[in-house]
């Protein structure tokens, strides 16, 4: 029966992962998955994830099913990095989050939920994406649309093409934002594009969905809020996805969240038992040690504090490698303007380079950066940076 199957593509960016692992050469570099590498391009567990590990060791007295949803603990602990330890959204139970499998499985129950309940919309996808999101979308068989979002020419965002294609957009439609730190780009809109975005939404009847995977990754983990805040004061319903594989460095733990925002408590509560009874049928309930550690350490002010420094620190070290990054080319005589990369946030940038150039670095110098032109710079380290620069001289 199983010859007629021919096989799928490699994925965009795991597939590279793969390609990475077989290749022999030592001197080679993975700027694709987006992994955060400390100096020794190590990806080391969090102080405070091993502290919170050791609590749940000694706390821990059965491993028996969670319920559909998780831990009423880790929706609430969710919902105040979201929203703010005060938001009237919380107060008023006008949220209702179920821990997922990743983000992933976050944005999948999303996609779900969408088809399901809200039927045939459309889901309105930044051009470029991260190389996944088309996929999940679709495989819940809904359509999409692009709505612009880059400028190739300035290397930052284009609002106005942003703002004109989803005026193109029906009521109902679903309009996808990335939290901060937008990927592939870095590039996030400021308080008042959020603020057009989300008067553009209550206009236009449009639902705003949030992919939020690396909060705390751009200027802070409260200030990096800001665009969903600013959404969550205006508009009656929104919804979620959250990811904690970056923030905590949880990647294999596959730790998200899906949250939803309805008008009342009583709203939220009926639509949110469809989330359940997806999830049922998908995942059943999910894993529990990945969101027991993220409830442990936001739930101890000691912790919590230690991971914010934590966080602060990975923000900084890559803050540190986009100004070396920048400064390494140009003393390499790179005559091609790159400072755009300091300006972006996060752990991606959109460097420009085309497919050929990507493949050469790759062929010949062991590069390794997803097809796009898209460079995980939380993978650049002091001692990488002049071999990786040397070879993107060399390609340009
Ligand atoms: C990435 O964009 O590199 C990460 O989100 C990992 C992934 O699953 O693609």
């Amino acid at each position: 029966m199983f010859e007629k199957i021919t096989a799928a593509p490699a994925d965009p960016i795991l597939g590279l992962t793969e390609e990475f692992k077989k290749d022999t050469r030592p001197e080679k570099i993975n700027l694709g998955v987006g992994i955060y590498k400390d100096e020794s391009g190590n990806t080391p567990v969090l102080a405070t994830v091993k502290k919170a590990e050791a609590i749940l060791l000694e706390k821990e007295t059965t491993k028996s099913y969670l319920s559909i949803p998780g831990t009423a603990e880790y929706g609430l602990a969710v919902q105040q990095l979201l929203f703010g330890a005060d938001a009237s959204i919380i107060s008023d139970k006008r949220a209702q989050t179920a821990q997922a499998p990743g983000g992933t499985g976050a944005l999948r129950v999303a996609a779900e939920f969408i088809k399901r309940q809200l039927g045939d919309v459309k889901v309105w996808i930044s051009n470029p994406t991260w190389a996944n999101h088309m996929g999940v979308f679709k495989a819940a068989g809904l359509e999409t649309a692009q709505y612009a979002y880059y400028d190739a020419e300035t290397k930052d965002m284009d609002f106005d093409s942003a703002l004109a294609d989803l005026a193109n957009a029906a009521p109902g439609d679903i309009v996808l934002l990335h939290g901060c730190c937008h990927n592939p780009t870095g590039i996030d809109p400021d308080a008042a594009q959020w603020q057009k975005l989300a008067e553009l939404c209550v206009e236009k009847q449009l639902l705003p969905m949030f992919d939020f995977a690396y909060q705390g990754f751009a200027k802070g983990v409260e200030e990096d809020a800001q665009g969903l805040r600013i959404f969550a004061a205006q508009c009656k319903e929104l919804l979620v996805a959250s990811s904690f594989s970056k923030n905590f460095g949880l990647y294999n733990e596959r730790v998200g969240a899906f949250t939803l925002v309805a008008e009342s408590n009583e709203l939220a509560v009926t639509a949110f038992s469809q989330v359940k009874s997806i999830a049922r049928v998908i995942y059943s309930n999910p894993p529990a040690h990945g969101a027991a550690i993220v409830t442990e350490i936001l739930n101890d002010a000691a912790l919590r504090a230690e991971w914010e420094q934590e966080v602060a620190d990975m923000r900084d070290r890559i803050q540190e490698m986009r100004t070396l990054f920048v400064q390494t080319l140009k003393d390499l005589g790179v005559e091609a303007d790159f400072s755009f990369i300091e300006r972006q946030n996060g752990m991606f940038s959109f460097s420009g380079l085309n497919k050929d150039q990507v493949n050469r670095l790759k062929e010949e110098f062991g590069i390794y950066i997803v097809g796009s032109g898209r460079i995980s710079v939380a993978g650049m380290t002091k001692s990488n940076m002049p071999p990786l620069c040397k070879g993107i001289a060399a390609v340009l």
